[in-house]
C-alpha cells in the first residue's frame, strides 16, 4: 500500500473544521426541499457551478447564502452527523468543530436551535463513529466586538457545551486588535482560544492573535512564512498551526498546491497539522487533504506520522485520549507495511 492510499487509515485529529462548510450540495438541496426554501440555484449542476472562488470573500458569500437551508434542530443534527460519517472514513479520531452562531442568529435561527442540533449529533459521536469531539464557537471578525460579546454571554448563560472560541470570516481589515475584550472574557470563562490569522491577512495578524488575544492555536497561519522572526518564535514555542492545503488552493491564497508553504513550514520545525476547513466546498475531507500534500510533496510515512502526531498533541482532548490516539498512531505504520524508522 502506498503512503497516498494509507492517509485515510492514519489516526488523526481534525482541529480546523467549520461545520457549516461540510454542507454538501446534495444535503443543501434536501434541506431546502424539507424547509420549502427556494434557492437561487435549485439544481445540483446549478449549485455546483457556483463553487469557483477567487478569494476568501467570494467563498464566504456562497457559504453564508447556503446556510439558509439550516432552519431546525434536525437540520443541524443531520449536517453534523453527515460530517462525522465522512470524518470517520477519513481516519479522524478526534474532531474540534467550529460553528458560526452569529450567522444563524442573523437569519432568525435561535441560538438554542443551533447548539442543540449540533450537540445532539456530537453526543452520539464516540459510540457511533469512534470520534471524540469538542465544539468551538467562532465569531465573525467582520461583525462588531459588541455583537460577539453579546453572543458569548448568551452561550455562557445557557451553559452551551463549548470548549473554546475562535475568530473567522473576512480577515483583511479586521485585525485581532478588534477582539481583545472578547478573548479576555472567554479566557476568564475558562475557554480555549483559537483564531484564524495569516490566511489572507499579513503576519502582523498572527503576532496580534498570539500577543493581543492569547490564541493557543493559529488557524491557517501560512503567511507567517513571510516573517522570519515570527517563524523563529512559532518554532520555539511550538505554536500549533492548523493548515488547510486544499482550502488555500481553492481560495487562491496560494497559486498551486506545489507552491504551498507546508514543506517550508515543516523544514522550519513548525508544529503544523493538516485539516479540511470547509471540505464540502474545497474538494475533500482530512484524508483527501493529506493525500494531496503527500502526492504533491512526496511525503512518506515519517512526515505523515509527524503531521498526525501534531494534530493529536495540539488538540484540546483529555490527556488520556491523546495518549490513546498516539499509541494508535505508533502502530499505524506496521499495519500499512511501512519500514520502521531506524
Ligand atoms: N469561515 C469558514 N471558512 C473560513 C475560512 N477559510 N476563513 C475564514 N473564515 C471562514
Ligand atoms: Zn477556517
Amino acid at each position: 500500500m502506498t503512503a497516498i492510499a494509507a492517509t485515510h487509515t492514519l489516526p488523526k485529529a481534525e482541529l480546523h473544521l467549520h461545520i457549516e462548510g461540510t454542507l454538501e450540495p446534495e444535503l443543501i438541496l434536501e434541506l431546502a426541499a424539507r424547509n420549502h426554501i427556494v434557492l437561487p440555484h435549485p439544481t445540483l449542476e446549478g449549485l455546483r457551478a457556483q463553487y469557483e472562488f477567487t478569494d476568501l470573500q467570494s467563498f464566504l458569500d456562497l457559504y453564508y447564502a447556503n446556510m439558509a437551508v439550516l432552519v431546525t434542530e434536525a437540520d443541524f443534527t443531520d449536517m453534523t452527523r453527515a460530517y462525522l460519517r465522512r470524518a470517520q472514513a477519513a481516519g479522524v479520531r478526534h474532531a474540534e468543530i467550529m460553528f458560526d452562531p452569529q450567522a444563524h442568529l442573523a437569519r432568525g435561527v435561535p441560538l438554542t436551535t443551533t447548539v442543540a442540533g449540533i450537540t445532539a449529533a456530537l453526543a452520539g459521536s464516540e459510540a457511533e463513529f469512534g470520534i471524540t469531539t469538542g465544539l468551538i464557537a467562532a465569531f465573525l471578525r467582520d461583525e462588531s466586538e459588541d455583537s460577539a460579546l453579546d453572543v458569548l454571554e448568551r452561550l455562557l448563560a445557557m451553559a452551551a457545551p463549548i470548549i473554546g472560541i475562535g475568530l473567522d470570516s473576512a480577515e483583511v481589515g479586521n485585525p485581532p486588535s478588534k477582539f481583545i475584550r472578547l478573548f479576555r472574557r472567554a479566557k476568564e470563562a475558562g475557554l480555549h482560544l483559537v483564531a484564524h490569522a495569516g490566511e489572507e491577512g499579513p503576519p502582523s495578524y498572527v503576532w496580534g492573535a498570539l500577543d493581543l488575544l492569547g490564541a493557543e492555536r493559529i488557524d491557517h497561519g501560512i503567511r507567517s512564512v513571510e516573517d522570519a522572526v515570527l517563524i523563529t518564535r512559532l518554532a520555539a514555542e511550538q505554536v500549533p498551526l492548523t493548515v488547510c492545503p486544499l482550502s488555500n488552493v481553492r481560495l487562491r491564497a496560494v497559486d498551486t498546491l506545489a507552491a504551498h508553504p507546508l514543506p517550508h513550514m515543516l523544514d522550519a520545525g513548525l508544529n503544523v497539522c493538516v485539516n479540511s476547513d470547509d471540505p464540502a466546498y474545497f474538494g475533500g475531507y482530512a484524508g483527501r487533504n493529506l493525500d494531496a500534500v503527500a502526492e504533491a510533496f512526496g511525503f512518506g510515512a515519517d512526515t505523515l506520522e509527524r503531521l498526525a502526531g501534531n494534530s493529536i498533541r495540539s488538540s484540546f482532548a483529555a490527556a488520556e485520549r491523546k495518549a490513546e490516539l498516539l499509541a494508535e498512531l505508533a502502530t499505524w505504520r506496521a499495519g500499512q507495511g511501512y519500514p520502521s524508522p531506524k
